[in-house]
């Protein structure tokens, strides 16, 4: 098979937004407690943080994290996490039917934050809370001094303000199964109103209202645009949230998740400049893709549910295979060609829960297969995202209709001169020979390094026995050649290539 991508150093989307690469702590199963913090463990540093997790985490190249939920922040109430650990209560988390020993709360998470160098991206609770609860919590994080929470904040520890910049309003209240599931007209208001509020108290934050908790919702697109009917002008996002898996055998349609993800945003952006054109407005709403990943929810959904009311139970720990790998990839390709709109996104979640990093307690931390094209598009994307004019051919599947087999996107420093294509083929058995026609930049392009990541068994995972089973190799049949990149890319895989 052939496919081939014109690429012209002008044609630019947008610039790549460093919060592209997200990702998201929930208190949820293992993922604060034996994920990203545990005391005693061999590795763990004086404040009981993993430190084989934060180094892990660095080298995945993540810049934000989403936290304090998820489904759990619909029932949270943030001042348990605070204070003397001894005199923090234990409280059921309704959403995962679990307990909370609130041992790590906002101060413990923005130490490790900054350990961990990221951004915070901070989730207020309008499940079972509203206006003055996020204003509680913005006063104890980002009020300097001279108030009571602040100098609160000041006595535990903290004497500067987290300056925390980008907060999510809530999070899925769309969803039935939401502690305090609202309407849209119900969350429309309160959204707006706490918006209103927080923007009072600090106008420079950026405000992620919520959106649907997937493309197939019920209230798909109409929940968007009830929302942003009254919330349009002191919000700055509206979220989206998807997840993939492989359902009934049918690799050939999981292959092509992308294709789902570029029709949800696609869809959400057309809903919210509708909404823009009917108030009139000159602003733009963007989109925080911030929960995305591959998560095999239909097992979980036929699963037993775990030990009622345990603390940090193993909740949806999903082995990744070479296939997710190469839809992981591909989904991260979809966000950095949207850009010009989804200017933040997190992959859910970081560690052990639907995660690229898994940790055992006590024992060793290690990469999913899904780690590394994460990890590779982090660190490699740089300076602007160009338009990618892709000829491929294309193959039909029961869930997207007629496909490309390739998908692509590239992104070009023009400081640098770094110029890098990232590609999957989706093809089951065959290889594809991808012709990138650069006639358009300078002349003595080079090749710096080609990665790609795929495998004889699609179905070969990284397991703590075998923690590099599945790891991305220098490609091998690419070459450069005057003003033409031709590589070959293996069936199912995901590549990158660097030109100098
Ligand atoms: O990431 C797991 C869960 O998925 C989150 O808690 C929720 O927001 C979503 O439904």
């Amino acid at each position: 098979l052939a496919a081939t991508v014109v690429l012209d150093p002008g044609a630019v989307v947008a610039p790549v937004s460093r919060r592209t690469f997200g990702s998201f702590v929930e208190h949820m199963g293992r993922c604060v407690y034996t994920g990203i913090y545990e005391p005693g463990h061999p590795q763990a540093d004086e404040d009981g943080f993993r430190t084989d997790v934060l180094a892990l985490t660095r080298e995945l190249g993540v810049t934000m994290v989403r936290y304090p939920g998820g489904n759990f922040v619909s029932g949270y109430r943030w001042e348990d996490g605070i204070g003397p650990a001894a005199q923090r209560p234990r409280r059921r988390d309704l959403a995962w039917h679990s307990i909370e020993t609130n041992q790590v709360g906002i101060d413990e998470f923005a130490r490790w934050a900054a350990k961990a160098d990221v951004e915070i991206m901070y989730a207020v609770n309008l499940g079972t809370r509203g206006v003055q609860e996020a204003l509680d919590v913005h006063e104890y994080v980002n009020h300097a001094e001279g108030t009571q929470l602040s100098e609160l904040r000041r006595a535990n520890g903290a004497a500067k303000p987290y300056g925390i910049t980008l907060w999510c309003l809530g999070n899925e209240l769309d969803g039935p199964w939401q502690t305090g599931h609202k309407t849209a007209q119900e969350y429309g208001l309160l959204a707006a109103a706490t918006a209103r509020a927080l923007r009072s108290a600090e106008p420079g934050l950026e405000l992620v209202a919520c959106g649907s908790s997937g493309s197939s919702m019920p209230t798909f697109g109409t929940w968007e645009a009830t929302v942003l009917e009254h919330a349009y002008d002191v919000v700055d996002y509206v979220s989206c949230h998807a997840y993939y898996e492989e359902l009934d055998g049918d690799l050939g349609s999981f292959l092509a998740s992308a294709v789902d993800m570029d029709h949800f945003v696609d869809s959400i952006v057309a809903t919210a400049d509708s909404v823009g054109a009917r108030l009139r407005s000159k602003k733009k709403i963007n989109i925080s893709f911030d929960e995305w990943n591959v998560w095999y929810l239909s097992r979980f959904q036929g699963q037993a549910p775990a030990a009622d009311w345990a603390v940090a139970p193993r909740v949806i720990e999903d082995e990744y295979n070479v296939a997710d790998a190469v839809v992981v990839g591909n989904l991260l390709i979809s966000l950095l060609r949207h850009s010009d709109r989804v200017t933040a996104a997190c992959q859910a979640q970081l560690v052990n829960v639907i995660a690229p990093i898994r940790s055992e307690p006590g024992g060793p931390a290690w990469r999913q297969t899904i780690f590394h094209p994460f990890a590779k598009t982090a660190a490699l994307a740089r300076g602007s995202v160009l338009h990618t004019r892709l000829d491929s051919p294309t193959y039909a599947t029961a869930r997207h209709g007629e496909v490309a087999v390739v998908d692509a996107v590239a992104t070009y420093d023009s400081e640098d001169g770094d110029l890098v294509i990232f590609a999957v083929n989706r093809d089951q058995t065959d290889s594809v020979e991808l012709t990138v026609d650069l006639h358009l930049f300078k002349a003595d392009l080079r090749l710096a390094e080609a990665w790609t990541l795929t495998d004889e068994d699609l179905r070969a995972t990284n397991t703590q026995e075998q923690p590099d089973r599945v790891t991305p190799v220098p490609a091998e049949r690419v070459t450069v050649d005057g003003s033409t990149l031709r590589v070959v890319l293996p069936r199912v895989s995901w590549s990158a290539i660097r030109l100098h």
